[in-house]
């Protein structure tokens, strides 16, 4: 049974959350039913992706999300394509919440008196009943532009099994197939996976994909918010399918004002390997984004950024992927978003850091006209602040006028002290 909802007649009656998302424009709030706000995409993350799928030519018809929760990501291309949207929610008062999600972010973007909006539907009910949803429609159109899946997963689930995803993938494609509008393109369809699907899955939701449409142009993109971490992993499809790219990585920017960092390849990722090697004075250290190097493209991005330079390993694993190699790094604006820390190594340092220690770190540091130095390796958490705090106050208003971190060498108790350029002599930044 589908039910059809109208945002703008639609009420806040029986919603239990109401939560300001913080990278949302200010006065912008969503409700959410039970246990619907984790589920939800983040508005930044949102927005970014609409004004991405605008780039595309879209044919006539429907913008549809047939498991739209909160209605957060509907929401977000109703106003960026200026589209009428459609979404389909089991949960009855999730439905509810997309439908008063829709009406908040259109009022607020004072729209309401578009077309595209008075013609905008959410239907509680199974997103899996392409008829069924079509039906409930008092709507002419019958077919869809765009498809936005974001099956719920189990939480805590280990696995991440395709299987758990709800609703399952094979019988959304299968149902909605014979509704698209017929475009040169191939239907335009967005899948939004878990960040922690296998190599291996990968492959099965492609092959899942294949199933219905044979050779679709593809696009598997991973999406960053920062802290090293892979926040969203997608598939574009077809008519949104990245022409200049098999692979892409999106680097949220802090801030909407600014612009994301977009990398593209169109060649398979390359395995990475770790390379032992004795500490060296002079060579660089980079301590790079976990994010960056879990997607897959940090090799494409070390072409720009180290060209004719092979650099080695020295960490792959863990929060801070590390790596040497012989010149500073070629950065352009945006790319210092993807460094946890760049320098030339001028001390290597033979004893444990702690309490005892700090004070000869800092004539190290003194002697090398250093103003500042953050440890970049992991430290017992109740040491950390206490180390860190010791060298802020220690080399603050002293004669040093560069910055620079401490990495440990991965094998063997060496410390190393760099330096970051655009300090003094260090080579500047391009
Ligand atoms: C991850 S959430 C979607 C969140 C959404 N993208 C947002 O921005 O708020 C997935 C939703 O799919 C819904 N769902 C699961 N099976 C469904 C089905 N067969 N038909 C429609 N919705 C379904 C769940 O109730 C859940 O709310």
């Amino acid at each position: 049974m589908h039910r059809s909802l109208t945002p703008s007649e639609t009420t806040i009656e029986g919603l239990v959350e109401r939560a300001q998302d913080t990278t949302a424009p200010e006065g912008l709030v969503f409700y959410h039913a039970n246990e619907g706000r984790p589920l939800a995409t983040p508005w930044q993350v949102a927005a970014l992706r609409a004004g991405m799928v605008g780039r595309h030519r879209l044919p006539e018809g429907w913008v549809l999300d047939c498991a739209c929760g909160s209605g957060i990501q509907l929401a977000a291309y109703a106003t960026a394509l200026k589209r009428p949207v459609l979404g389909v929610e089991l949960a009855e008062e999730r439905a509810k919440a997309s439908a008063v999600n829709v009406r908040s972010l259109v009022e607020h973007s004072r729209a309401s008196d578009e077309d595209w909006y008075r013609s905008s539907r959410i239907i509680s009910g199974d997103g899996t009943d392409a008829v069924g949803v079509l039906k409930s429609l008092d709507e002419p159109w019958t077919t869809v532009a765009f498809l936005h899946l974001d099956p719920a997963r189990p939480r805590n689930s280990r696995t991440h099994a395709l299987e758990e995803m709800q609703p399952p993938l094979h019988r959304v494609l299968a149902a909605w197939a014979p509704h698209f509008t017929p475009s040169d393109a191939g239907p335009a369809i967005l899948l939004d996976l878990s960040p922690r699907l296998t190599t291996a899955q990968r492959t099965e939701v492609e092959a899942i994909v294949d199933d219905t449409w044979p050779g679709i142009a593809r696009t598997w993109e991973w999406t960053s918010r920062g802290r090293g971490r892979v926040d969203r992993l997608a598939l574009w499809l077809g008519g949104v399918a990245d022409p200049d790219a098999t692979r892409r990585f999106v680097r949220v920017p802090p801030s909407m004002a600014d612009q994301p960092v977009i990398l593209r390849s169109t060649t398979l990722a390359t395995e990475l390997e770790e390379r032992h090697h004795p500490p060296k004075r002079n060579e660089h250290v980079s301590i790079l984004d976990a994010a960056l190097l879990e997607s897959g493209l940090m090799v494409d991005w070390l072409a720009r950024v180290a060209p004719n330079d092979e650099g080695r390993w020295a960490t792959l694993e863990g929060r801070r992927p590390q790596l040497h190699h012989e010149r500073p790094l070629q950065l352009q604006s945006g790319d210092q978003r993807l460094i946890q820390a760049t320098g030339r190594v001028v001390e290597l340092l033979s004893f444990t850091l702690d309490e005892t220690t700090v004070d000869r770190l800092v004539t190290v540091a003194l002697d090398h006209r250093l103003s500042s130095v953050k440890l970049r390796f992991d430290l017992d958490p109740a040491l950390q602040p206490k180390l860190q705090g010791s060298l802020d106050r220690q080399l603050k208003r002293r004669h040093g006028d560069r910055v620079g971190f401490v990495a440990r060498h991965p094998h063997g108790e060496v410390l190393l002290l760099c330096v970051s350029p655009n300090t003094s002599d260090e080579p500047a930044v391009i």
